[in-house]
């Protein structure tokens, strides 16, 4: 090819945003002309259906300015929620024209047009459970103190260790005052005064080596310079006022355990332009509050110290011998249960106790423990994360499992159990998800078809219109009608349609679980329909036919899990910048049969996890 030649290809590719081969732009050629056609009359400026505005994008690259509404663009029209039923269709040709020209250009952007950006500068209150924890590793005592803590909000991404909810009330500030002493007082002296005072060498000696110790353990880096000799003062204060050297100690601890570095998670600021790589001290804590919700520990810190952590094979050994301790039970107790919903079961639902008298708080404590063993056991054993959809075991005591009609199960412990059939295994079978998503005296088939699509597939419904009509609070049969016909009725309207044929069918697949997620067959004497079609004309017949209908959607289903826990992980709602990141990790699962432990140490080598925006920049 000539040189000039060459040079007018190369322009011409970069005024249309096309790519060198030459190809043009598959959004403006083949996708562009049916989002106008299809889309267009109720998605402009004007219009806003449901808020979505699809004019003003020109060429592949101007996708990126909103990736997460065409990744949602993709996942209506792939299930055939847009455009409305009642809507002209793209014919089959066009639908994969649509499809596969969104998906090429999504899943391929130039790595030129991607947000190269890690996330704010945030700063972490600990959360109770963190603190409770924290305070747990470093003195030895496990009093739960912040129990008694004001609950903390559900942020973005619905976690509440996430940084923009936890600020601090000044009630908690006074809390923290009297925990910190109340604390002190009750601590083993042993256990974290390391060093004793011996008559050779000088008192002050001995106060400097515990108060460093203590406070770069409390600060998980460390000392800043100036913290010692300030601790040194209040300890001397407290001599020279008749102190002795114990309590001379605590009162210096007291102001450690108050202060800002040991309750916030703070990432010092380092000077720079672009994204600042966290160093191996922030590197620490991230990984020990992700998999623990606690301070790193001494392997930990010995970690940074070698220089371990600064490779990525030293931090996959970490990780491992992380997930191999007790305390990664954290991990599975404090993000199933919020993703999931379950740890608010005690909470929220209330299934009748005249009806349903095997509803104890020991039951219903077993059911909230049922995914998190579960989800630990895929931790430990690095199993499939396709087991949380489908899978032949589950983890119940003798209770949960006498609810499951299983007689093979004794005691208080939950343990790894065989199924008989397919019918329960996966969140989808769990007594907690059924029971949550239940009224005190009957199922909602709407209720838990809203629960998959917003907890397992991340393509919530709208909220529900203002005025919505109400169902009999029971699920007898009354005027000669079940609740299913109920139901039914209701949706053969167009406006309730648009989310109700989402919802409901999904919801009726699970008709056979009552309440409490017992099995039945009957509801008030009559035969259950668990029947119902999905809008891309699928037919689910029951729990495993909804399992295997899921299983087709595991993609939507990876991508939510995998957004979730990068939240979880980081502490904060997702953004736009955080697509690329997410497909990322993704790609990693997917090529490993979706083994759990790839997915956490992929969000572990995470852009956003390993960096962050300098402090300069931040504040968006
Ligand atoms: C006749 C009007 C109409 C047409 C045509 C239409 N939509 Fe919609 N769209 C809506 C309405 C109404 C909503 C609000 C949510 C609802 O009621 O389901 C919506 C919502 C959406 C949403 C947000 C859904 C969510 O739950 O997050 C997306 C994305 C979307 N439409 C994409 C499209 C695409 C892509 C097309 C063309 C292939 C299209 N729509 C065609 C009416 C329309
Ligand atoms: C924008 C989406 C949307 C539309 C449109 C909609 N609904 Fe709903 N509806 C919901 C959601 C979501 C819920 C679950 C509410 C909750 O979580 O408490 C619900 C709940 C219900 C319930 C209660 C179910 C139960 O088990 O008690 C009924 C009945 C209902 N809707 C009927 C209707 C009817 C009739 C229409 C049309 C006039 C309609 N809905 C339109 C989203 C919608």
């Amino acid at each position: 090819m000539r040189k000039s030649a060459l040079f007018h290809l190369i322009a011409w590719t970069i005024l249309t945003g096309g790519s060198v081969t030459g190809r043009g732009d598959v959004f403006t050629d083949r996708v562009k002309p049916l989002v106008v056609r299809y889309c267009y009359d109720c998605h402009d400026e004007e219009t806003l259906k449901g808020g979505v505005n699809l004019v003003g994008f020109e060429a592949a690259r101007s996708l990126q300015k909103n990736p997460m509404l065409w990744e949602n663009v993709v996942r209506q029209v792939e299930d055939r929620t847009m455009p409305p039923r009642n809507k002209p269709q793209p014919t089959p040709a066009e639908f994969h024209g649509l499809l596969d020209g969104l998906k090429e250009v999504l899943d391929n952007p130039d790595p030129a047009w991607l947000p190269h950006d890690p996330g704010p500068h945030l700063l972490h209150r600990l959360s109770r459970t963190e603190y409770n924890n924290t305070v747990r590793d470093l003195l030895g005592l496990d009093t739960r103190p912040a129990d008694r803590f004001p609950p903390d909000g559900g942020g973005g991404g619905g976690f509440d260790n996430n940084a923009d909810t936890l600020f601090v009330p000044p009630v908690l500030m006074e809390r923290y005052l009297s925990t910190a002493e109340t604390l002190l007082a009750a601590a083993p002296k042993d256990r974290w005064m390391t060093e004793d005072p011996v008559w050779y060498s000088p008192e002050s000696w001995t106060a400097r080596r515990v108060l460093e110790n203590f406070c770069s353990r409390a600060y998980r880096r460390p000392v800043p310079r100036g913290e010692v000799a300030r601790l040194m003062k209040l300890f001397s204060e407290a001599r020279q006022a008749g102190e002795d050297f114990s309590h001379a100690i605590k009162i210096a601890c007291k102001a450690v355990l108050v202060s800002p570095r040991f309750l916030f998670r703070i990432e010092t600021d380092r000077p720079g332009t672009g994204p600042v790589p966290l160093d191996p001290y922030e590197l620490a804590s991230r990984l020990s509050y992700f998999l623990w919700s606690s301070m790193p520990d001494q392997a930990l810190l010995d970690a940074v110290v070698s220089g371990e952590l600064e490779s990525p094979a030293g931090v996959e050994r970490q990780v491992a011998r992380m997930l191999k301790d007790p305390k990664a039970r954290e991990l599975s107790r404090n993000f199933t249960g919020q993703w999931l919903g379950t740890r608010s079961l005690g909470q929220v639902a209330s299934p009748s106790l005249d009806r349903f008298p095997d509803y104890t708080v020991e039951l219903r404590d077993a059911m909230i423990e049922e995914p998190v063993e579960f989800f630990n056991g895929l931790v430990r054993e690095n199993g499939s994360l396709l087991d949380l959809i489908d899978s032949r075991y589950t983890y119940a005591n003798e209770r949960l499992a006498r609810l499951y009609g299983l007689t093979n199960v004794t005691g208080e412990t939950l343990q790894r159990v065989s199924l008989p059939d397919r019918h329960r295994g996966g969140i989808t079978g769990m007594a907690a998800v059924l029971t949550k998503t239940s009224y005190p005296l009957r199922t909602s088939p709407v209720l838990r078809g809203r629960w998959i699509l917003d907890e397992v597939l991340g393509t919530p419904p709208p909220p529900p219109p203002p005025l919505v009509p109400t169902l009999p609070t029971d699920d007898r049969v009354q005027g000669g009608q079940t609740l299913r016909q109920r139901l039914e009725q209701h949706r053969k309207k167009e406006s309730c349609a648009a989310c109700h044929a989402r919802m409901d069918p999904m919801g009726f697949a699970l008709e056979n679980f009552d309440p409490i997620g017992r099995w039945r067959e009957r509801i008030d004497g009559k035969e259950i329909d668990a029947s119902g079609v999905l809008p891309n004309g699928e037919v689910v017949d029951g729990p495993v036919a909804l399992k295997e209908a899921l299983l087709r959607r595991k993609g939507l289903f990876v991508r939510h899990l995998t957004e979730k826990l990068l939240s979880y992980a980081l502490g904060r709602g997702l953004e736009q910048y955080d697509v690329a990141p997410v497909k990322q990790i993704i790609s990693e699962v997917e090529h490993d049969d979706y083994r759990t432990v790839t997915l956490i140490n992929a969000v572990v080598r995470s852009f956003p996890f390993q960096y962050r925006r300098p402090a300069e920049a931040s504040g968006g």
